[in-house]
């Protein structure tokens, strides 16, 4: 069964001509961390990549310090345990699919790096899905126990409960942190983390049509010239 169809917002990043807005990333990650992060993974980015568009270097360091790594196995094949690097990935919640879901009533939390991609919709539907947990199901819904009601997610029963409330986190920006405030946030956040490249791949794709502009207008140019003697 279908979910409801997300409506369209009119996602500022998406422009061609926009970048992502950079605060909003940075509020995004925040979300991330203190609501998604206990049950969702972000296993494809390295602390690194977090480096000059969502914190600044230290920053990123410090919240790397905060977890523990394997070391690599010495010749016995022993590890011990060192503070993270930059160069580590973000950890994952759980140990692995079986903890996870034992920890969640049977359901897997998915990674979310590429969420945005993967699922149909993409920021619409996830912006949708987050904000979109109505009080009560609606008269008749039938929903199976263990689930909750969610007109967006296909089948509508779904096993993650509404996470975001008004005033959950606490923006270092001032920023309100309303429901859909948060939601907007973590969704450009993980539109980010699913095409790091994509500011670049604008920037890349106007020089392409500058570029290519003028040599069309030249090769007019000279076909033109080439051809203004022949009758
Ligand atoms: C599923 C996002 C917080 C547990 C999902 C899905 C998304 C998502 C996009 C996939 C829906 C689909 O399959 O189409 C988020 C975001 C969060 C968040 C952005 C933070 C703002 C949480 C938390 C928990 C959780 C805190 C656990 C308490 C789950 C579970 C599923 C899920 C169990 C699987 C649902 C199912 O297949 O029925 N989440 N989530 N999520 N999430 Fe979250």
């Amino acid at each position: 069964e279908e979910g409801l169809h997300a409506p369209a917002y009119p996602w500022e990043h998406e422009k061609l001509h926009k970048t992502f807005d950079h605060n909003s990333l940075r509020r995004g990650f925040q979300v991330y961390r203190e609501v998604c992060s206990s049950c969702h993974s972000l296993a494809r980015i390295p602390y690194r990549t977090l480096v000059g568009n969502i914190m600044t270097n230290d920053e990123a360091k410090g919240l790397a310090e905060e977890n523990e790594y394997d070391t690599e196995p010495n010749d016995e094949g022993e590890t011990e345990k060192r503070p993270g690097k930059l160069s580590d990935y973000i950890p994952s919640p759980y140990k692995n699919d079986e903890a996870a879901r034992a920890a969640n009533n049977g359901a897997l939390p998915p990674d979310l790096s590429l969420m945005v991609k993967a699922r149909h919709g993409g920021c619409n539907y996830i912006f949708s899905l987050l904000t979109g947990y109505p009080e009560e199901p609606p008269a008749g819904a039938v929903v199976q126990a263990g689930l909750n009601f969610n007109p967006y997610f296909p089948g509508t029963g779904i096993a993650m409960a509404r996470v975001l409330y008004d005033g959950l986190v606490e923006y270092d920006d001032g920023t309100s942190a309303t429901t859909s405030q948060m939601a907007k946030d973590v969704v450009e956040f993980l539109n980010w983390s699913a095409e790091p490249e994509m500011d670049q791949r604008k920037r890349m794709g106007w020089k392409v049509m500058a570029v290519g502009g003028v040599l069309f207008a030249l090769s007019v140019w000279v076909k033109r010239y080439k051809w203004s003697t022949v009758k």
